[in-house]
């Protein structure tokens, strides 16, 4: 790509400047940069998703135009996306072939031929997925698998791969990055955005820093160290340290009680007698692999999920089962991790996205107060560095920005416990410093925090007392004083249980 520039008529936002990137043939080269950097509009220039507003596009010399992602297709170019576009109810199969499915005598959908070609794919490139299976029972891991494996059908030989590890558990990533070393091997060639350096030193060959929409830098990834990518990547080295005041925590805000959580059919509970509790002024940390449970507990306690046994209490009061609405008022922020779908409306612009939680507070006489919620949402813009005309869709921001306006939005009503899973999921170094910042402030002003994150250092950073839930159930809860990241892994892996079942019920 040539002098790539890509400006955003909506914003007249330069979203890339003179851009220029090579790509070898067999090379895994990764893309970093900051949110809002520019990754994600480059590929989708190459990928044919947006008209570049200058430059050129060559394909092994020779110039090509490409007007969307079936002439990308055509032209071995494949894309998958940081949010999939599968369809849950449809077959991995049917998933696969869509919009170019086999058909018999040209006209009915040929479902066999479809699951025999599917599967031929799925084994030449050594994939262990059922093409039958429907694609809303599989994990988040899986979907994306079925995602490359579409772009493999299309026989492309150059793969984009735009943060594909945010989603992904530890051994998901192991996986990935296994699939991905596989796929060069056999003459593939990948594009993959990210934002973790740990990964780029551990994939590429070589990397590309985009800052504001230009290219920063280019680097053979064996010439380069962590510090001297995040230094390009932001300008500055930026070291991760908290400053955490130390506190007596308060009262009892939210407390679990013997909280049991069963799945149909399935023997083994999916949270199996936690009891939690969280106090005012406290960050409780809770960490587990992917499957033990975390995901489970997040909807319990922002009541998207009902228990079978236990009970839940808010300042003493039963709000057992009573459902997300209902926990609201009682009190609940929350900030998902799945932003694009739970935490907001992808096609609602920013500004109803920052009233939604609360839009009453809005209505005068029945009616939308316009000018309370213009200055509303140009104050939170503002306290929360956001980018972005409050009048343009949600998912048109980047997700760093994505992120800042639920975070705003949450935290402008009154709220005494707020729930954060995966808050840093897909930002870069100083959109998480912003939000651990934020996290800490809310600490101190008192608010009892529940941090669910995959990330070892963030809970190690953040909490006052770290729990561990292994199968559903809880581990350890431990004051978050010298304990170090080994220990928590020994708990996540189910090597240590501070709360063993006696023999009698552990059947
Ligand atoms: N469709 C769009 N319309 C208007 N502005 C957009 C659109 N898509 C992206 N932008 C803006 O263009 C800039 C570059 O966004 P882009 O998504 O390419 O960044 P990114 O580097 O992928 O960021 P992230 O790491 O957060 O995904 C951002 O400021 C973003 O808000
Ligand atoms: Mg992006």
């Amino acid at each position: 790509m040539r002098g790539i520039t890509k400006i955003y008529r909506e914003t007249g936002l330069h979203a890339n400047e003179d851009v220029s990137l090579s790509v070898e043939e067999r090379e895994i080269h990764a893309i970093i940069g900051e949110n809002g950097a520019g990754k994600t509009t480059l590929m989708k220039v190459l990928y044919g998703l947006e008209p570049p507003d200058d430059g050129n596009i060559f394909l092994r010399g020779k110039e090509v135009i490409i007007p969307n992602p079936l002439a990308a297709n055509k032209l071995g170019i494949g894309m998958v996306h940081q949010h999939f576009t599968l369809i849950p109810s449809f077959t991995v199969a049917e998933n696969i072939v869509l919009g170019i499915e086999p058909r018999t005598k040209g006209v009915f959908f040929d479902r066999e031929s479809a699951v025999k070609e599917v599967g031929r794919v799925i084994e030449e490139h050594n994939f262990h997925i059922n093409p039958r299976t429907r694609v809303s029972s599989l994990t988040v891991g899986q979907m994306q698998q079925v995602e490359i494996i579409k772009m493999l059908y299309r026989d492309v030989d150059l793969l984009i791969l735009d943060e594909p590890t945010s989603v992904l558990t530890e051994q998901e990533i192991v996986k990935l990055f296994e699939n991905l070393q596989r796929l060069v091997k056999a003459g593939k060639t990948c594009v993959l955005i990210t934002h973790k350096l740990d990964e780029v030193m551990q994939i590429s060959h070589r990397v590309t820093v985009m800052r504001k929409g230009r290219v920063e830098a280019v680097r053979y990834t064996r010439d380069v160290d962590c510090r001297e990518l995040s230094r390009l990547m932001v300008g500055k080295s930026v070291l991760f340290d908290f400053e955490k005041k130390e506190q007596d925590t308060g009262k009892t805000v939210v407390e679990l009680r013997d909280v049991t959580l069963l799945k149909k059919g399935q023997e083994r509970p999916l949270l199996d007698h936690l009891s939690l509790e969280l106090h005012a002024g406290e960050i409780v940390g809770v960490a587990g692999v992917g499957g033990n449970g975390l995901g489970e507990l997040e909807d319990v306690i922002t009541g998207l999920r009902h228990i079978q046994s236990g009970a839940v209490y808010h300042d003493q009061k039963d709000i057992t089962n009573i459902g997300p609405i209902a926990m609201r008022e009682n009190g609940l922020a929350y900030v998902p991790a799945d932003r694009l779908f739970r935490g907001s409306s992808v096609q609602s612009t920013i500004r109803e996205n920052m009233i939604v939680t609360n839009p009453r507070r809005f209505l005068r006489a029945g009616v939308f107060d316009q000018k309370k919620i213009q200055v509303f949402a140009e104050d939170l813009a503002k306290q929360f560095s956001i980018d972005g005309n409050p009048d343009i869709p949600m998912g048109m921001l980047s997700g760093g920005n994505i992120q800042k306006v639920i975070l705003a939005r949450e935290l402008a009503n009154k709220t005494d416990f707020i729930v954060f899973s995966e808050p840093t999921w897909g930002l870069d170094v100083a959109g998480s410093e912003f939000i651990y910042k934020k996290i800490l402030e809310i600490r101190d002003a008192g608010s009892a925090v529940m941090l669910i994150s995959s990330n070892l250092d963030e809970i190690l950073g953040l909490a006052d007392r770290l729990v561990v839930l292994y199968r559903g159930k809880m581990v350890a809860n431990l004051r978050n004083r010298g304990v170090s990241k080994e220990t928590i892994g020994e708990y996540m892996l189910g090597l240590k249980d501070d709360f063993p079942k006696k023999k009698a019920d552990a059947s």
